[in-house]
């Protein structure tokens, strides 16, 4: 998609398609107005009539308006005025997107003119390039016949002369973050005999040419010398080798330290030796959603040339059940030197992450962030709405809560006290992998505390987030928005 950022009247574009808002009451925006001026009152005439009365979401396709040069008008329902947040903004702009005809092949958009509480033009175009992408995106389905190709290339944003430039700036950062969500849904909905461990690693590999990261693809071999233990217990039930990557983007000051950021990558989990039941476990391929909205921020950032000294690193295997796999009561021991007796081979991603966490002590960060499809408490929890937030850091917590509200990819905040701990007792070692059914996503947690003391970190856990089952099934991309805008909010800081 192409977008451009354009001034001038909607009645004068040479456009297949001006979209303009209506408010609930049949209350013309200015941009409507504009055009119902010139066309005689051909749009007041129509919603006389009663085919459109404004309501959110609700939308309308008109053609040969008298008068005007665009081919169609769109008029989009947005609600009461005093309803109108930036929530329905999107949500008017993806139902615009979603009700364009399939001959339109440009559009040009009059919504960020609706003035709205707290909301800067900045935010309202780059929240319309976000929307855009994420509606119009197509799966890469592997089909023996050729999906039609888009006909829709072309969106002009229009806004006041006067904020073109903060406008510019708005589009290109909506541009980065589509880019990275885009990237996470591609990594996420592959097939997982396409995307391995290794296939991350050369997806890591091609991004740090493309953006100048520093990149290193570590093999077994490697990672049995850095003693993760716990990781390589994971790994060594599948065929496909584990690779732990490292990805440097530094564009900070020297002195800044950095910003890690640590996803899990389980590229398919059954659960291993605990075998998880059969319906539905295709979505277990998402379980490598942490390690994508990883890549895909490092994308993003990629993409603005973000001034911030961040790392990536992505711990990735498969859990599979096998002769070699690793058995309920066996004990590993993770590079932190701890003792873990594994009650249940599909607690696996702590199992992988806390050496991840492990290795990130010696990067000496400001902050790190862990981003997991961790259990599937959190989905009980939260739902699908929310993503979770655990820290051993109120402010850190705090800052990824409000980039959350920021970039609409909202999460909660859990609590993590050590009331929970002793759910973790083992007889046998440190520790043990589960805490029981009680609080599951918070024992998940502080499972993964006892591996970040030495540092500031939070923990996301995006199992109800990452991706959307049933007809709609596929990546969301989520948190990628999240994160991209908490590191940006971190550079101009
Ligand atoms: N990847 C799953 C978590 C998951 C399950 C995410 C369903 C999204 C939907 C994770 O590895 C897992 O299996 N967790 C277990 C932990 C339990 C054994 C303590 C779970 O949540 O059931
Ligand atoms: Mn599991
Ligand atoms: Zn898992």
């Amino acid at each position: 998609m192409e977008f451009s950022i354009k001034n001038g009247n909607p009645e004068k574009q040479r456009t297949d398609c001006v979209i303009v808002g209506v408010f609930e009451g049949q209350k013309l925006t200015d941009s409507a107005k504009s055009i119902d001026l010139l066309a005689n009152k051909a749009l007041s005439a129509v919603l006389k009539n009663g085919d459109m009365e404004g309501k959110l979401n609700s939308t309308l396709v008109l053609h040969n308006i008298p008068e005007i040069t665009p081919k169609r008008v769109l008029l989009v329902g947005l609600g009461k005025p005093a309803e109108f947040t930036e929530k329905q903004y999107r949500q008017a702009v993806r139902a615009a997107i979603k009700a364009l005809p399939k001959g339109v092949a440009d559009a040009s958009v009059y919504l960020p003119e609706i003035a709205i509480n707290n909301a800067s033009i900045a935010s309202k175009v780059s929240h319309l390039v976000e929307v855009t992408m994420d509606a119009t995106y197509q799966v890469n389905a592997i089909k023996s016949k050729k999906p039609e190709p888009k006909v829709l290339t072309k969106i002009a944003i229009h806004v006041e002369k006067a904020d073109n430039q903060q406008a510019e700036v708005a589009l290109k950062q909506g541009l980065a973050i589509s880019a990275g969500v885009g990237l996470a849904k591609d990594l996420g909905n592959l097939p997982p005999n396409i995307c391995t461990p290794t296939y991350l690693g050369e997806q890591a590999k091609k991004l740090a040419k493309q953006y100048g990261f520093k990149v290193e693809v570590l093999e077994k071999k490697e990672i049995e010398k850095l003693g993760m233990g716990s990781f390589l217990g994971v790994a060594q039930g599948s065929v496909e080798p584990p690779r732990f990557i490292v990805l440097q983007h530094l564009k900070g000051k020297k002195t800044q330290k950095p910003t890690v950021l640590v996803g899990k990558g389980i590229t398919f989990d059954t659960g291993g030796i605990s075998l998880k039941p059969g319906s539905e476990m295709d979505e277990m391929k998402y379980d490598m959603c942490g390690a994508a909205s990883v890549l895909g921020t490092f994308k993003a950032i990629g993409e603005m040339d973000l001034a911030i000294n961040a790392v990536g690193l992505i711990a990735t295997c498969e859990n599979m059940p096998d002769a070699g796999a690793i058995k309920p009561g066996d004990i590993l021991t993770s590079m932190s030197g701890q003792t873990i007796e594994v009650l249940n081979t599909d607690a696996e991603g702590r199992l992988i992450l806390c050496d991840a966490l492990t290795y990130a002590e010696r990067f000496e960060p400001a902050a790190v962030v862990d981003i997991a499809t961790l259990t599937g408490a959190c989905v009980i929890a939260l739902g699908h709405h929310a993503s979770a937030v655990f820290s051993n850091n109120d402010a850190l917590a705090h800052e990824l809560l409000a980039a959350g509200e920021t970039s609409h990819d909202r999460a909660w905040h859990m609590p993590m006290w050590d009331d929970y701990q002793n759910q973790l007792d083992s007889n046998f070692a440190d520790m043990a992998n589960i805490g029981g059914r009680a609080g599951g996503s918070i024992t998940a947690a502080c499972f993964l505390s006892r591996y970040a003391k030495k540092y500031d970190w939070a923990h996301l856990d995006i199992a109800g987030t990452a991706w959307k089952s049933g007809k709609e099934k596929g990546g969301t991309g989520r948190p990628v928005p999240l994160l991209t805008t908490f590191l940006i909010k971190r550079a101009a800081r």
